[in-house]
């Protein structure tokens, strides 16, 4: 199953591919958090995306689309994957279908942007794994520490208030026009579209998409 989980910052894509990729045993592949890590292991591409990401902008087309098409041919993708921040632009979803890469399901997570402002002043993540939590709404079993390795939970640097809301204007002015664009693929029948109310608790939300991807 190919799967794109399209939204706004801070809708819940992370959180909802950790479940998806546990029910349906498909790699999660998070374009932000693979320049979180390169960004760690000091690579050229690392320096070149940090100042770009902690401003809150978008990284160039052209980069994006080769760290995707690259991480795509790798042997655990030959089942499917779930697509955690791209597409995030129309030139990323043409060379998507340009290189034949097809997906099964879009799905648009609904959240308006004030609930999200308050939602990124409480995540927190495990780097190494990319696993999400929110302090109050999807806490962690001991504070400050992963579930699975019970390593330091940080506060990632894009997340303050004002970066968060450059983050959203540019979700609105370059991303949201992939709404149209992918309930266009739908009305062709090259997808099936669904768009989900994000803001319901964690589980609701994941219970919500097991039914519809069943
Ligand atoms: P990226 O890492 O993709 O960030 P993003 O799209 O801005 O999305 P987030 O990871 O912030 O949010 P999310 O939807 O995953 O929400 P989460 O589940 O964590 O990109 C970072 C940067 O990298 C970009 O700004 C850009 O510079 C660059 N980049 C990446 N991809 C790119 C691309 N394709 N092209 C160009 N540049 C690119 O949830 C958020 C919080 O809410 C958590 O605390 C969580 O616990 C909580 N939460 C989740 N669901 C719920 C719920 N239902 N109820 C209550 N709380 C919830
Ligand atoms: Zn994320």
């Amino acid at each position: 199953m190919r799967i794109i989980l399209l939204g706004a910052p801070g809708a819940g894509k992370g959180t909802q591919a950790q479940f998806l990729m546990g029910k349906f045993g498909i790699p999660q592949i998070s374009t932000g958090d693979m320049l979180r890590a390169a960004i760690k292991a000091g690579t050229e591409l690392g320096l070149e995306a940090k100042k770009i990401m902690d401003e809150g902008k978008l990284v160039s087309d052209e980069l994006i689309i080769g760290l995707v098409k690259e991480r795509i041919a790798q042997p655990d993708c030959e089942n499917g994957f779930l697509l955690d921040g791209f597409p995030r632009t129309i030139p990323q979803a043409d060379a998507m279908q340009e290189q034949g890469i097809k997906v099964d399901h879009v799905i648009e997570f609904d959240v308006a942007d004030d609930v999200i402002v308050s939602r990124m002043a409480g995540r927190r993540v495990h780097p190494a794994s990319g696993r999400v939590y929110h302090i109050e709404h999807n806490p962690p079993k001991v504070e400050g520490k992963d579930d699975i390795t019970g390593e330091d939970l940080v506060v990632r640097p894009d997340d303050q208030e004002d970066t968060v809301r450059k983050r959203l204007a540019i979700y609105h002015e370059q991303t949201k026009p992939l709404v149209d664009y992918y309930r266009q693929q739908a009305e062709k029948g090259n997808c099936e579209y669904h768009k989900i109310d994000g803001t319901k608790p964690v589980e609701q939300v994941s219970e919500e998409l097991g039914n519809l991807l069943d």
